[in-house]
């Protein structure tokens, strides 16, 4: 089996993946790709831009994922990513969510093939950027490969030349968002198969992934490997994957992505940022560790209210500490 590739990145997730989370990952982490949140093209084009599109340069490489289905809007979000520097520019055709599909966009789009290459073609002729797709494997009771590679080849045509596959299919009536990341079985081979007929294509899995040897397993067979909320539960795994997926030998400790985090927190905290919107994110860090429940209350007592004061995020540093010496000591 040839070894592809080795692209890893981390899945867009609604309320987790904002500019503070990115950027606390990007501190373990300087090869994955990471991905926006998804916006809708109408609060791109008529919303806060700054609030709801900034990042910082330490996050990039980094893309924005944008819902909708109407191709004037989805150009012109495409632009605008491109002039704020983003490096690519993904669609969202896999959220299965009732809001998302009375606005017609996310994973109803699979059922409309034509109006997303006419979408995709419009995204491609306004930018310079990549044009990626983020989509299900199949839909309802459509969960058919030739269906699917006809989709991708019709998305193709238009000019996306990366895709990313949830290896599931998506049920648009009758199961939460939430259930649709867990109910419809995961058909890793369907994605392997898209792959094997479509070697040019750029085929990224994701679904279910968590551990290294998984990782290295799907690339053998695919070009990358995105993952979600493994990551966002267990963020510290970004180090395995610098180690052991691209090799990295030089990678931070805890105490010191902690520490440069409260560095980062002490410029936003005087930006207006509130505390609790960037420390929300690190619950995980120490999953799996001695001190993860010591660090999980000081963070619920101290870091979560609306009010917090950076004052006691000083702190942090001793908890940290003591963390630290405590997972040395059972090693
Ligand atoms: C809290 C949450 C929010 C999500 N938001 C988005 C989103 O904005 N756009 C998107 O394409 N997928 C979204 N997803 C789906 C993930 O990108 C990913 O496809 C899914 O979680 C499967 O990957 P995983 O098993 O590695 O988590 C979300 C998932 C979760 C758990």
């Amino acid at each position: 089996m040839q070894k592809i590739n080795r692209k890893v990145s981390v899945a867009p997730m609604m309320d987790c993946t904002d500019r503070h989370d990115r950027y606390f990952l990007r501190l373990m982490s300087k090869n994955v790709m990471l991905y926006s949140e998804m916006v809708a093209t109408k609060s791109a084009i008529h919303g806060d831009r700054k609030k709801i599109l900034s990042f910082s340069p330490e996050e990039k490489p980094l893309a924005l994922q944008v819902g909708g289905s109407n191709k004037l809007e989805l150009a012109e979000v495409s632009k605008i990513a491109e002039d704020l520097g983003y490096d690519e520019i993904n669609i969202n055709l896999g959220c299965p969510s009732k809001k998302v599909q009375k606005n017609m966009f996310g994973a109803c789009l699979m059922k409309e093939p034509n109006l997303v290459a006419e979408c995709i073609n419009a995204m491609v002729n306004s930018c310079n950027i990549p044009v990626t797709a983020k989509t299900r494997i199949g839909f309802d009771n459509t969960e058919d490969f030739e269906y699917l590679n006809s989709f991708i080849h019709k998305m193709n045509g238009a000019g996306c030349k990366t895709f990313i596959l949830h290896a599931r299919k998506a049920i648009l009536t009758g199961l939460s968002p939430k259930q649709n990341l867990n109910i419809p079985k995961l058909n890793y081979n369907m994605v392997y198969k898209i792959k094997e007929q479509n070697p040019d294509l750029e085929i990224i899995i994701n679904g279910g992934i968590s551990k290294i040897d998984e990782i290295n397993n799907h690339l053998n067979f695919c070009d990358g490997v995105m993952i979600g909320r493994s990551i966002y539960q267990n963020p510290y795994s970004l180090v395995e994957i610098e180690k052991e997926i691209f090799g990295t030998k030089e990678n931070p400790t805890r105490e010191e992505v902690a520490a440069k985090l409260l560095e980062y927190l002490e410029k936003e905290v005087k930006l207006g940022t509130k505390v609790n919107h960037i420390m929300r994110h690190t619950v995980g860090l120490y999953h799996g560790q001695v001190g993860s429940k010591d660090w999980k209350r000081y963070l619920s007592d101290n870091m979560m209210a609306r009010d917090s004061d950076f004052q006691k995020a000083k702190h942090i540093m001793t908890i940290v500490q003591n963390n630290e010496k405590a997972n040395l000591a059972s090693a």
